[in-house]
């Protein structure tokens, strides 16, 4: 195996990890510099400074998923001892993690093994992968079968070799079916094929605990029964973690509307998980997203919520100044440093789209744009012409002791309304839509009563809500809610709406973002369903707080594993089935 020369670590890393997503994305043959800088948050420059050039770059992301292979592989067998048996089994676990074997990372294998014919340093990489792999489950095998003590009987390199085509397999399936691929099912046959080589050891085979993340069954399995996930992922460190890596680093935020940044350099500046980035608008009229971070020493290069920069930015620290669309601009006092690149030293770009006028940005290439996520709501989001919409107030941050997954599914969820928000009840139909779509988006949405029930609010707002004209007949007395799993979600009222945002800040914790926007106007009885909307809500938003804070409770208490869901709460069995996809949770 070849050693790596330089160890990857902090943006070697980053770009590293860039490539294996963009090569799992675009292929070798249409994989550009760009892609790869794009991916990572970084500028194209920075692959030639930290590797050279995009082919060094190509070979150290091999180099680096063949060490950690490798790596993987040795821990599992130390982990196993001198037991021959258990090393194979280890093997197999090794094999099938999600940590060797997701789907990008098999994808970068195939890749690379495809274009092994033409290129020597390639095949010399794969070639010594699957050469030591072999000799180590060969070697296994003949250990268990010499221990047998019947010279010769089954054949080891046999044995070997079916067991490997097998592990191939499986990752062929992992390849084409990505997150959906069954693992356990894919465990359970390597270990049927270990049965079946080597009947005498079966019992031990069976026995042998496999290395699968906690599941707890539910106490009562019913067939047809719909099951929640279970309790302790709301407030667990390293399942938190998984998310932030797997869910949220490459998932879509929304960071303000395009109205809040009208001019140039004006800029709104954002930190979701622990990234701190802002969008700018450049002399050119285009929005960029940069991580706010100076490429000197790390200080923030712009201050605050948001502000405006009209010619440059200048990094409070020592003075570096950067152009709008991230390209270092100076230096101060530039003779105290050897003679140096500046274009190297720019800030790094976040990907960023803009959809109806509201802008998003994610730190990772991952599934599909927001455009094409949200497609099978463009139609109905166009009546309400979100992007010709301004801010009706400020941006509202909140943080809460509760997990956003909590807070995700009281958010889509109708059961609870009767008990839980009169207010709301006396205002709107019992009847609701409710649906989630393929591409993880999910649309609720109901009609107000013809007349309200008793509730001072609701009779208010059902008297003065004004007939909005550029709206179709049905959607002028509806409340609409659209999500884009993760956790971003709008409510969409006829006179206005607002975005809704949970962002993760811990297990059990979260901070929410939101704000409202709509058209400017003054008109009496526009300002009094606003304020009668407005107050509708708060009301439902406490009430909301006190029980997902009391749900947060019990799941935390340890005395419960899993409950069930009933048809009214289809769109959060859909959101878990989305969180089952991606995470190792059932
Ligand atoms: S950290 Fe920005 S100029 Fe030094
Ligand atoms: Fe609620």
């Amino acid at each position: 195996m070849s050693a790596n020369l330089e160890t990857n670590t902090g943006s070697r890393l980053d770009l590293i990890r860039a490539t294996v997503a963009a090569i799992a994305r675009h292929g070798l043959s249409s994989l550009t510099s760009a892609k790869i800088a794009t991916a990572a948050g970084y500028t194209a420059a920075s692959i030639n400074f930290h590797f050279g050039s995009k082919e060094a770059l190509l070979l150290a992301t091999l180099r680096e998923v063949s060490e950690e292979f490798a790596a993987e592989i040795a821990s599992g067998l130390a982990d196993a001892g001198e037991d021959p048996l258990r090393g194979l089994l280890a093997i197999v676990d090794a094999s099938l993690s999600r940590r060797l074997s997701d789907a990008q990372k098999v994808a970068v294998w195939y890749v690379f093994l495809a274009e092994s014919n033409a290129r020597k340093d390639y095949q010399s990489i794969c070639g010594e992968r699957d050469e030591s792999f072999c000799k180590t489950v060969t070697a296994l095998c003949r250990r268990v079968i010499e221990a047998r003590g019947v010279a010769g009987w089954p054949d080891a390199d046999a044995v070997s070799l079916g067991l490997i085509g097998i592990i191939d397999q499986q990752w062929q399936g992992i390849l084409f079916d990505g997150d959906s691929f069954d693992r356990e099912a894919a465990r359970r046959q390597c270990r049927a094929y270990i049965c079946s080589v080597f009947p005498w050891l079966a019992d031990r085979v069976v026995a042998d605990r496999p290395v699968a993340p906690p599941v707890q069954p539910a106490a009562h399995a019913e067939p047809g029964l719909r099951y929640t996930l279970p309790g302790w992922i709301y407030h667990n460190e390293e399942f938190h973690e998984l998310e932030k890596e797997r869910l949220f680093m490459s998932a879509w935020q929304i960071v303000c509307h395009v109205s809040e940044l009208a001019n140039t350099g004006d800029y709104v500046a954002f930190e979701f998980f622990g990234q701190r980035g802002f969008v700018i608008r450049d002399s050119g009229g285009t929005l960029r997203a940069f991580h706010n971070v100076c490429s000197h020493r790390a200080h923030a290069v712009v201050g605050g919520e948001r502000g405006n920069c009209p010619k440059f930015l200048t990094c409070s620290y020592h003075g570096w100044t950067y152009h709008h669309d991230g390209r270092n601009r100076s230096v101060s006092a530039p003779e105290a440093f050897a003679k140096f690149d500046r274009s190297k030293f720019g800030l790094k770009p976040i990907e960023l789209e803009v959809f109806v006028g509201m802008v998003f940005v994610r730190f990772r290439v991952g599934e599909g744009s927001v455009a094409e996520r949200m497609e099978p709501h463009r139609q109905e989001l166009a009546h309400y012409r979100i992007d010709e919409m301004v801010p009706l107030d400020d941006l509202w941050v909140h943080d809460v002791a509760i997990d956003w997954k909590n807070l995700v599914e009281n958010y889509v969820e109708d059961y609870h309304f009767p008990m839980g928000h009169a207010g709301l009840s006396a205002l709107m139909e019992p009847q609701y839509d409710r649906e989630v779509f393929p591409k993880g988006t999910m649309r609720l949405s109901h009609r107000m009563r013809e007349k309200p029930l008793k509730s001072w609010s609701a009779e208010r707002y059902a008297a003065f809500l004004p007939t909005m004209e550029h709206l179709p007949e049905d959607m002028r007395r509806r409340w609409t809610y659209l999500g884009l799993f993760p956790n971003v979600f709008f409510d969409i009222y006829p006179e206005w709406l607002d975005f809704f945002q949970l962002v993760p800040l811990g297990p059990g914790r979260t901070r929410i973002r939101a704000r409202s926007y709509g058209f400017a106007d003054d008109r009496r009885e526009m300002k009094a369903a606003r304020y009668l909307c407005t107050r509708l809500n708060a009301r439902v938003q406490a009430e909301d707080e006190v029980l997902t804070h009391s749900v947060q409770q019990g799941l935390s208490s340890g005395a419960y594993t899993r409950g069930i869901l009933s048809d009214k709460e289809i769109v959060l069995a859909g959101f878990q089935d989305w969180i089952r996809a991606r995470l190792p949770v059932t």
